[in-house]
């Protein structure tokens, strides 16, 4: 099996597949994110009773917390077939066409990563979401014609992980949006009973409190976890896994109480050390733990910075007391700088 690093907020294809195993198929199996349940529930409800395609559906919300999820269950709820595509994967104006032209009435269209879609192919998308109808460009320069194309009704379902880089015209367009939060460490344990019974393992109370408390607020994390500990659990031949086991697993694992793991720790431990707790630029901190700029930004530093251990400063990274005291380091009588 492949190993992922705790803080990879992203998953591989492998993942993947593991994680649609365990899937929710339904409303009322999706835990927590109370509010965007309820409405979503109550939209496609009365999309149900009046015999229409639902609302198109925009999802926002960091990686791993339900966005594709909830996109195939609006799907399966409408009991209407689903499509799945993304920003990337669209290059231009004719690949939306294609994919647009062969949709079925009521389909779900599900647009991963919309936010990273070709304009040219967001400026066809507005005209589809509306009017349910898009112009097809034939032939070039002067003679280039554009012919009309009625759409069937769809339901266009978008997910990204940046709401604030969609231009206001497409969201606008969206009739419900639903962003979605970090999980609460009591629903991530609701997350860990529901898949590992869908593993046939047993944990205790204490167990799954102690995973949910290292899952740093995320599903994708806690099912993760929750299969390395399963590992290890088979290999000691345990029956049930406690908070102690689960402890020794994750602990064996170089994830540490608060969810941190070994590059978290790493950065904060040169950041405290090395550069007496900053501020240094993003750079000189990478070189310093052996990593790329990229990686220390995008993978370490988003949950360091909401755990409160770490903040950009226009001068550069410093550490918060947190850091310190997470570290069991003292930090310097004098604020660094
Ligand atoms: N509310 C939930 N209840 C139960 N399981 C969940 C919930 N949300 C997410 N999961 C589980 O977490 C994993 C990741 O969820 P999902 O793929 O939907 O995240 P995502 O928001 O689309 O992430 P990305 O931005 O990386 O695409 C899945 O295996 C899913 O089963
Ligand atoms: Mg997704």
């Amino acid at each position: 099996m492949t190993e992922h690093p705790v803080s990879a907020l992203e998953a591989d294809a492998e993942e993947r597949r593991l994680e649609a195993a365990l899937r929710p198929r339904h409303l009322d199996e999706f835990v927590g994110q109370q509010r965007v349940r309820e409405q979503l529930d109550l939209m496609l409800a009365a999309a149900r009773l009046r015999g229409r395609t639902a609302d198109h559906v925009l999802l926002s919300g960091p990686p791993g917390l339900g966005k594709t999820t909830l996109a195939m269950i609006v799907a399966a709820e409408m009991n209407a077939p689903l499509r799945l595509s993304s920003g990337p994967a669209i290059q231009n104006a004719g690949d939306l066409a294609a994919i647009l032209s062969s949709l079925t009435e009521g389909e779900v269209l599900f647009l991963d990563e919309i936010h990273r879609m070709s304009r040219p192919a967001e400026e066809m998308l507005y005209m589809a979401m509306e009017d349910f109808r898009v112009d097809i460009v034939v032939g070039k320069g002067a003679g280039a014609t554009s012919i009309p194309l009625e759409l069937p009704p769809f339901t266009l379902v978008g997910a990204t992980t940046r709401a604030g880089l969609l231009p206001g015209p497409l969201r606008d367009r969206f009739g419900f949006t639903g962003h979605l939060e970090f999980y609460a460490e009591e629903e991530l344990e609701r997350v860990l009973r529901r898949s590992s019974a869908l593993l046939d393992m047993r944990v205790d109370s204490d167990g799954y409190r102690q995973i949910a408390s290292r899952s740093r607020g995320t599903p994708r994390i806690a099912n993760r976890l929750l299969r390395r500990v399963r590992d290890w659990a088979l290999v000691k031949g345990l029956d049930t896994v406690d908070a102690g086991a689960a402890s020794d697993a994750l602990t064996m694992y170089e994830v540490d109480a608060r969810g941190l793991d070994r590059l978290d720790r790493g950065v904060l431990t040169a950041l405290c050390t090395v550069f007496g707790g900053g501020p240094v630029g993003l750079t000189t901190l990478a070189t310093a733990v052996g990593e790329e700029a990229e990686t220390v930004e995008t993978v370490a530093e988003p949950f360091l910075i909401r755990e409160g251990m770490v903040a950009r400063t226009p001068r550069g990274r410093v550490a918060l007391p947190a850091a310190w005291e997470h570290l069991g380091l003292t930090a310097p009588e004098v604020a660094p700088g």
